[in-house]
């Protein structure tokens, strides 16, 4: 069952960032999650929400500022918002890296720099997995390189879901884990899917979801996989 460090490891240290990451990879991770926009002058950026007001000490829509206006800002007093460049090259093939696309404009830019990585530095197109509730986005990036590993995110119809993973051939499914059951964990993985629900990080919940034989889990804390 593997274990994937959401947002790096946000249980114990700032979401997205490449302290929280580093924690991620501290706890032996074997995957870890993140979030990505494009900033006004096409950098891809690692944060969740459209707008850096609630996770940095600045204000606007990331898609509205630029690289050099997005790296002044600060997340906790003294941690920069990681382009996803940096956070690649931290995590260096230690695990794989589940983008998830926040938005359709991120989709050709992070095919780009999965090719740059597998044909440049010799990574396998495994180090990445590309997930997003943007199933047009998904199709984007099918489309581009068919090659790169694809999860569908849904935290309401499983059976779509199911339907459209199998349509654009991707790797895993990634539902929100109330949806699951032990039946239809079965039923995904008998269609060749895995699956990585989100976001558990109750004890009580992960001992539950193993017991569905999930094909692994993420959540903020890691260490208790
Ligand atoms: O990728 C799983 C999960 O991160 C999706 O929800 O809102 O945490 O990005 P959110
Ligand atoms: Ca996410």
């Amino acid at each position: 069952m593997l274990k994937i460090g959401h947002r790096g490891a946000k249980g114990y240290g700032p979401e997205n960032t490449l302290i929280s990451f580093q924690k991620a990879l501290d706890m032996q991770v074997d995957g870890i999650e993140l979030d990505v926009h494009l900033s006004a002058d096409g950098e891809l950026m690692v944060i969740h929400d459209e707008t850096v007001d609630r996770t940095t000490n600045g204000k606007g829509f990331v898609n509205k500022l630029s690289l050099q206006e997005l790296k002044a800002f600060r997340i906790n007093g003294k941690h920069q918002i990681p382009t996803l460049k940096e956070v690649v090259d931290l995590v260096n093939q230690y695990c794989f890296i589940n983008i998830e696309l926040k938005n359709y404009d991120t989709a050709e830019k992070v095919v780009s720099l999965i090719e740059k990585y597998v044909a440049k530095k010799n990574w396998k197109y495994d180090c990445f997995l590309v997930s997003s509730f943007d199933w047009n986005a998904l199709q984007q990036v099918a489309f581009l390189n068919d090659k790169i590993p694809i999860g569908v995110l849904t935290e309401t119809d499983l059976e779509l879901a199911m339907a459209f993973a199998k349509f654009i051939q991707a790797k895993s499914i990634h539902p929100h884990f109330h949806l699951l059951t032990k039946e239809n964990t079965a039923q995904m993985q008998e269609k060749g899917l895995q699956v990585f629900p989100w976001t558990i990080n109750e004890s009580e919940d992960i001992q539950k979801i193993k017991t569905f034989n999930v094909n692994g889990i993420i959540t903020d804390f890691p260490n208790r996989i």
